[in-house]
């Protein structure tokens, strides 16, 4: 069968990780692509830097953006990183080529995905971001196919590995904050400015993605009130603990009743306090968990590595096999009824 020719962007943590999954994998993906996976060119910044994996077997590009205008090329994987930028121009280049994109970049997304879609959708080409979204869990599918049948009425996650790694850690060992976070950095955890990660904005990125999926809601990230864990002391985790809690990152959408009648989604990332009982007390480390009530299904749990080389690439080549298979489906959720804008002043600050 003819290969699925990938241009690849982006040779960091999760660029480097699907080279390798790729090699590894490269059998058991292809029998089940239905053809094999071929990356053909790449690109990132430096192209002296040693990444721990063969470049020699693929072309370099210079310019990433002009990667999907490749003929050798059928579909772009962009793993670059930032709302804008080179990551835009590709994606925004792949689209209009009339190529598929597959990423990780929750930014991106949260704040271009419904532009990005609409113009996939008018070009007719897969847009996928399984990888977004908690890092190896399949919740994008997960949520938008496993549970379509169903009224989505709350979503609940830990939806951010570093800020988990961190007030586990310091949960664990009363370890300082910041020793924590140079681990998670070390460890490819943590975004490349990880004020991101602790202010909250990258959960923030991941819950507008994830409410657009479970409840069919219009994404807008504007709509996100976003907390993170800088004002966490290691006395808060000590007494939360003392009280049978621990504390948590935890971006909630809840549907609640409008003001001026309907329903209005309400979405909030900050520091929780997590009873013992409850299924997201006991995620510990990078992981991330996500817990949806649907109508009919119950109460559902995600639960999995949520960032890290190998489960991302595990998500990235997931989607890539989706397409290969020609079943890519659609970006979002087929929206459903009217969800209410919320007032500036609700949505808070970000
Ligand atoms: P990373 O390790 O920082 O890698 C980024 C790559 O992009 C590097 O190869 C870098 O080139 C290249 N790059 C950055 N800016 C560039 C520019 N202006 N022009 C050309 N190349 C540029 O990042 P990562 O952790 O792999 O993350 C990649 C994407 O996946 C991001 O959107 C991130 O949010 C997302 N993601 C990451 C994880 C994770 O666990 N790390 C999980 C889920 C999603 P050089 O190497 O030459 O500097
Ligand atoms: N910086 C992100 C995190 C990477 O720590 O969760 C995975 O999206």
């Amino acid at each position: 069968a003819e290969p699925l020719r990938i241009a690849l962007a982006g040779l960091g943590t999760v660029g480097a990780g699907v080279i390798r999954l790729l090699d590894v994998n490269a059998a058991l993906v292809g029998a089940r692509a239905g053809r094999p996976l071929q990356i053909v060119a790449v690109s990132a910044r430096d192209r002296a830097k040693d990444r721990g994996v063969d470049l020699s077997r693929y072309e370099w590009c210079d310019d990433m953006t002009a990667m999907a205008a490749r003929d050798d090329v059928d579909i772009v994987v962009e793993l670059v990183g930032g709302s804008d930028g080179p990551a835009l121009t590709l994606a925004r280049n792949t689209i209009a080529q009339g190529k598929g994109l597959v990423t990780a970049n929750k930014a991106m997304i949260a704040h271009h995905g419904l532009a990005l879609a609409e113009a996939a959708e008018a070009a007719g080409v897969a847009l996928k971001f399984e990888a977004a979204v908690a890092g190896g869990i399949p919740v994008v599918k997960g949520l938008r196919e496993g549970a379509a049948a169903n009224a989505i009425e709350s979503v609940q996650g830990i939806l951010n590995g570093t800020c988990n790694f961190i007030l586990s850690t310091m949960e664990d060992s009363g370890a300082d904050f910041d020793d924590v976070l140079a681990q998670a950095q070390a460890h490819g955890y943590a975004e490349a400015d990880p004020t991101f990660d602790i202010e909250g904005i990258d959960a923030a990125h991941k819950l507008a993605i994830l409410s657009a999926i479970a409840f069919g809601a219009r994404l807008d990230f504007a709509q996100v009130h976003a907390e993170g864990i800088a004002r966490v002391r290691a006395a808060d985790i000590a007494r939360a603990k003392d009280l049978g809690f621990v504390i948590r990152l935890v971006g909630s959408a809840d549907v609640e009743p409008a003001p001026g009648g309907g329903q209005r989604l309400l979405q909030r990332v900050r520091p929780c306090l997590v009873p013992d009982g409850h299924p997201l007390a006991h995620v510990d480390g990078p992981t991330n968990a996500v817990v949806a009530q649907g109508n009919f299904s119950g109460r559902l749990l995600f639960q999995g590595a949520g960032a890290g080389d190998g489960p991302t690439a595990s998500a990235v080549v997931a989607d890539l096999i989706d397409i290969a298979r020609g079943e890519a489906g659609p970006a979002f959720s087929v929206p459903v009824g009217d969800l209410a804008p919320l007032e500036p002043a609700d949505a808070g600050e970000r």
